[in-house]
């Protein structure tokens, strides 16, 4: 987790300066995770010394504290408005100071890095604070930490806290691996569990996956909760409620797909080669009351059939062959293939099923219709709520905000695709995250619940969860009655204002006029006043006199990638889900 930058190979530097401990502490209540990263660094020398703090944290997270505490002095992050915080930030530069905390985003994490001149002989600590709500895919709920080589005192703590039963808790990631086994313990009781790695220097330096800058790599850890009620669990405190509904006895529901995808020049190569290969396992995995579409496109479509066909054994076996003699060529027409996909699904209306549309690009469209806006007008009026259109964008030469207001708007989400050796795995990774869709048009409501988070989600798929949280008015009778208990002081605000936040960061972009600007307010007060660093707001973190005022924002990616989100739409399984006094939920299925 930290890193010295200026040396190749295992920092030597205990003789200049000495990370003498690094700590990771993760307390996990009710899936919301805090995490506190604590180094505390000391320079050895005769002379000051720049001593720099680095750590990844989960792209998902949103900071809220930062504290450097050196020679009694403590030294705090402040959460400003973006243009506060550049006031700041020019003010620091025209004073010959290089202000701004470089990060930068990968895959799942971004990056924190600050520095701090450290006089002869004196320490200092670094507290770095980021919160998330653990999103569940494909059955479970993923903590994601990063340890680096560092020091003698190399601790991560874990703790998660449910108010209903845990039924696993696995540790994976490039960390868990046979020379680190006796570094990690876990252990679990029903409703506790608690993950220690603590490593030694040693291990630190030899450990399977050690480079040559010792260990770097990321530990993760999976749990799962039981869901004895089918309606969920609500947690309630300081008048707020949090509801986690994740319902796993109900039937599939037999699903239409079409899949859209793009075979222009671009894809040459090895992209091109996964898609096939994620493309035939996916095949695989359709069930025979399934129906499914294949188009692939350049500046012309080419159909396997044109309309949905049944996946059967025998058609299936035909449409690989089609899978397997897709080849690049061409420039892209998205809005074509985009409205074809529709069609085939349009004409194909089925009783008690579920229809989905998936588009694979990894180019702008650069034939037939180009105008972005265009084409997410026609689409939008082609599909008219009736289904979800995901978008998987390959590599970074898509417009990756084209692809997200699409698919937002079409109650769907936008994936990034990286362009590694394991694509072919990510591809199929996000069709097994909506492969089995239980309820399509969810609508929940809660009766003396206000304030509410998204209540509308167009389909609910089987590994995942749909969580709402919201404030409590009516105080009057035991609305909201949990059962269980759980000390959850404070938190479930934070995991209100959290969604919140998220879900109008995304709304905002769909927006126009002054609805946009009223969301964009709105957030914007949340995470001024929950501390949050989001991309509406940054930190501003002073240091001792003589030394760089620094601002810290929430990095883009090229192309930015945002979590999900999606709306209501028109399906045959309506679910409405209320709270009534004393009872968690009430479930009413309408079909
Ligand atoms: C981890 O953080 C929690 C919450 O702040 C605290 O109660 C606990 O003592 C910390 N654990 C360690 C080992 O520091
Ligand atoms: C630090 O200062 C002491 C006393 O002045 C001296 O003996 C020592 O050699 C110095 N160490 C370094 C690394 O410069």
């Amino acid at each position: 987790k930290f890193y010295i930058m200026k040396k190749k190979t295992l920092p030597k530097s205990l003789d200049d300066w000495d990370i003498y401990s690094f700590h990771i502490n993760s307390t996990v209540t009710s899936r919301y995770a805090t995490t506190i990263i604590t180094s505390r660094v000391a320079n050895r020398m005769n002379e000051s010394k720049e001593i720099e703090f680095h750590v990844k944290i989960p792209k998902n997270a949103f900071i809220s504290k930062f504290k450097m505490m050196m020679d009694g002095q403590v030294y705090e992050g402040v959460v400003k408005t973006k243009e506060q915080a550049q006031v700041q930030y020019t003010e620091a530069v025209s004073r010959g100071q290089s202000a701004g905390i470089v990060s930068s985003v990968g895959r799942t994490m971004e990056e924190f890095k600050t520095s701090v001149t450290v006089a002869a002989h004196k320490k200092v600590t670094f507290e770095l604070t980021y919160e998330e709500l653990l999103k569940r895919t494909h059955g479970k709920y993923k903590l994601v930490s990063n340890c680096l080589f560092c020091c003698f005192h190399h601790q991560m703590d874990v703790h998660i806290r449910e108010k209903v039963d845990i039924s696993f808790v696995d540790v994976k990631g490039g960390l868990n691996t046979k020379a680190l086994a006796n570094a990690i313990t876990k252990t679990h009781t029903n409703k506790q569990a608690w993950v220690y790695f603590h490593p030694t220097v040693d291990q630190q330096k030899t450990c399977d996956s050690c480079g040559e800058e010792g260990m770097n790599g990321d530990l993760v850890i999976v749990y799962d909760v039981n869901r004895e009620n089918g309606l969920g669990d609500i947690m309630t405190s300081d008048g707020y409620f949090v509801h986690h509904f994740a319902p796993s006895d109900l039937p599939r529901i037999p699903k239409n797909v079409v899949f859209i995808i793009d075979q222009s020049g671009s894809m040459h190569g090895r992209k091109m080669a996964q898609t096939r290969t994620a493309l035939v396992h996916i095949l695989n995995d359709l069930a025979e009351d399934d129906f499914f579409g294949l188009i692939s496109f350049d500046s012309a479509i080419n159909y396997w059939k044109r309309e949905l066909i049944q996946a059967t054994g025998q058609n299936l076996e035909q449409a690989k062959q089609f899978v397997l003699n897709i080849r690049d060529r061409g420039a892209t027409d998205i809005n074509a293939a985009v409205l074809e996909g529709a069609r085939m699904l349009n004409v194909h209306p089925r009783e008690g099923s579920a229809s989905i549309l998936i588009l694979l690009t990894d180019g702008d469209p650069t034939t037939g219709v180009t105008n972005i806006n265009t084409i997410r007008s026609n689409v939008k009026q082609k599909i008219a709520g009736k289904y979800p259109l995901y978008c998987l964008g390959f590599g970074f030469d898509v417009n990756f905000e084209f692809l997200k207001k699409m698919s937002l708007e079409n109650n769907g989400v936008a994936r990034r695709i990286y362009e590694d050796s394991d694509a072919d795995l990510q591809l199929k990774g996000f069709y097994d995250e909506v492969a089995t869709p239980l309820l399509t048009d969810v609508t929940m409501i809660y009766v003396g619940g206000a304030n509410l988070t998204q209540t509308n989600f167009s389909q609910y798929y089987n590994g995942s969860e749909i969580v709402v949280a919201g404030e409590i008015i009516d105080n009057n009778v035991e609305i909201f009655t949990s059962v269980g208990s759980l000390d959850t002081k404070g938190l479930l605000q934070r995991v209100w204002a959290y969604l919140k936040v998220k879900q109008l960061l995304e709304k905002e972009l769909l927006l126009t006029g002054s609805e946009k600007n009223n969301a964009k307010k709105e957030a914007l007060e949340l995470s001024l006043k929950y501390s949050f660093v989001t991309p509406l707001t940054s930190m501003v973190v002073t240091k001792p006199e003589g030394e760089n005022t620094e601002v810290l924002y929430k990095p883009k990616e090229r192309g930015n990638l945002q979590p999900e989100r999606s709306t209501k739409a028109h399906g045959r399984h309506n679910l409405i889900i209320s709270a009534y006094p004393r009872l968690c939920p009430i479930l009413i299925l309408i079909s």
